[in-house]
């Protein structure tokens, strides 16, 4: 399974990419967790990034293609790109790189979502740190308010989950990242969920579309 997670920020891309690893195995490679573990272990690209998440502004396409360069040449089975591309120049690259390795995408998910359930979400995320779990304090709560359910460690607010900042990061994916909706349409692999309803039913929306044989989803 190789697949593309297309959709604004808080639509769910996440939340998915993690239940497809744990079901099929297909492994999430989210550019936003490689620029935080960067960010976190002060390396230069982790730098780099700082100030342009921080103002919910995109990293430039160049320094996130070689990331993904790298990324593929670790991977060995399928995966889900949540967050990337974010570009068309993104998207172009990507191209490439996938001829270059002999790999087609299966699917492109499109996730829909409108802005005020967007904004309601990511100021309610909670995330474990450690695993990349998510939580919502209104929809999806932990048992112990700011506890991992699992490891029972804390959990943290993203400094670019602050209302000012998700704004711009909304009005961001309008202008550069929206336009591949079209792009994607126009290469056949265009699927579109309904990322507001529950979890478990845009999980089901996703396997019907992708065309998961029903061996692997019962097997899942
Ligand atoms: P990134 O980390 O990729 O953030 P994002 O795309 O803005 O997406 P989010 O992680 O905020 O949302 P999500 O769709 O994954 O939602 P989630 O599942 O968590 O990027 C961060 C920054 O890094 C960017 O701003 C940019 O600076 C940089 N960057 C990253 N990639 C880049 C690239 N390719 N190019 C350039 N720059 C890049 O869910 C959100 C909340 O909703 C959670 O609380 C969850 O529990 C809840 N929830 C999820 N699904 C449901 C549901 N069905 N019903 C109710 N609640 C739900």
């Amino acid at each position: 399974m190789r697949l593309v997670f297309l959709g604004p920020p808080g639509a769910g891309k996440g939340t998915q990419a993690q239940i497809l690893q744990q079901r099929f195995g297909a492994k999430q490679v989210s550019t936003g967790d490689i620029l935080r573990e960067n960010r976190a272990q002060g390396t230069e690209l982790g730098k780099l990034a700082q100030s342009y998440m921080s103002s919910g502004a995109l990293v430039p396409d160049e320094v996130i293609i070689k990331m993904i360069d790298a990324e593929l040449d670790k991977l060995s089975g399928g995966f889900v790109m949540d967050g990337f591309p974010r570009t068309v120049a993104q998207a172009e690259a990507f191209d490439c790189l996938l001829d270059g390795k002999n790999l087609q995408l299966d699917a492109v998910v499109l996730f829909n979502a409108d802005r005020e359930t967007l904004i309601a979400r990511l100021t309610g995320r909670w995330t474990n740190p450690r695993t990349g779990r998510t939580y919502n304090a209104a929809t999806n709560p932990p048992r112990v308010a700011g506890i991992d359910d699992d490891d029972g460690g804390p959990l943290v607010q993203r400094e670019d989950d602050k209302l000012e900042t998700v704004g711009k990061r909304l009005d961001v994916y309008e202008k550069q990242t929206a336009p591949l909706v079209e792009y994607y349409r126009r290469s056949g692999k265009l699927v579109e969920v309904d990322a507001l309803a529950p979890v478990d039913a845009v999980t089901k929306e996703i396997v019907a579309k992708i065309g998961v044989p029903v061996e692997q989803r019962a097997a899942g």
